[in-house]
């Protein structure tokens, strides 16, 4: 079942959403050469207690098994997909591609985002990249409403990836936000029969997070339990909003 939110609880998810947007744009200003994943982290932390809001990640647990995740921020750097750890000896250099996800619990509701930016001058393949996972998520967003499948927004996504010779990460996918940071549904970002039975209505919160790969598709996962990376060692790109569906399209709720 893909919950409904009323809302009071989307207007809770709105300012937390903006709480979200406000601390990436603040960590934004600290990405610079030299500084370390674990610093990011430090700030994270102490921006988002600073709202009077939790760090959705810390401790969280995305199986069964194991140990929870061990910081507030997620900081992938290049061939990184998701989930990279905010290590000390993570340090940022000129020409890095570099994603910062962030989640917040804000009177008890979720929210999930994720920007990109480079350091300093960037490749010309990683601005290309860049751009194009930007757009992704653009014309994703644009399929959320009433009425659609989440097959639309699957389709606009790979479309446009494949259009710029990308491709489509298929083992990670964004998911339903709200009540907890992964609800139901799984948001594939790449045309599949089971998004096609998805039909979007008001009050679903979804966290959209195209992740898109320079080289293959293919993905794996690190020793550390955590880091995934593009198994051709190419650059990824991804970045993420969370979305409420309104009567007529939907809300971003994770912009300034
Ligand atoms: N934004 C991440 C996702 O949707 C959430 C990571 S939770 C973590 O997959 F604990 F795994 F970091
Ligand atoms: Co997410």
């Amino acid at each position: 079942m893909i919950p409904i939110k009323s809302k009071k609880e989307i207007k809770i998810m709105r300012e937390g959403g903006r709480i979200l947007a406000e601390i990436l744009e603040k960590l934004r200003r600290y990405v610079k050469p030299g500084i370390s994943a674990l610093e990011l982290d430090g700030l994270a932390r102490e921006l988002v207690f600073s709202y009077g809001a939790r760090p959705s990640f810390l401790n969280y647990k995305p199986g069964k098994n194991g140990h929870g995740y061990p910081a507030a921020l997620c900081v992938s750097v290049n061939d990184e997909v998701v989930h990279g750890l905010p290590l000390e000896n993570k340090i940022l250099f000129e020409g890095d591609l570099v994603k910062l996800d962030l989640g917040v619990e804000y009177e008890k509701m979720h929210t999930d985002a994720t920007i990109m930016l480079g350091i300093g001058k960037i490749s010309p393949m990683a601005e290309k990249l860049m751009k194009a996972t930007r757009e992704c998520l653009e014309l994703g967003v644009r399929e959320i409403k009433p009425g659609n499948s989440l097959n639309e927004y699957a389709r606009a996504v790979q479309k446009h990836a494949e259009k710029n010779g990308f491709s489509v990460v298929r083992d990670l996918v964004g998911h339903g936000v709200g009540h907890s940071i992964h609800e139901p549904p799984q948001i594939l970002n790449y045309v599949d029969q089971r998004m096609k039975d998805i039909i979007l209505k008001e009050g679903m919160t979804l966290a959209l997070e195209p992740m898109i790969n320079e080289g293959g598709f293919e993905i794996t996962l690190a020793g550390d339990g955590w880091t995934y990376r593009t198994k051709d060692g190419k650059l990824n790109g991804h970045f993420e909003h969370t979305v409420a569906v309104t009567k007529n399209g939907c809300e971003v709720l994770t912009k300034i």
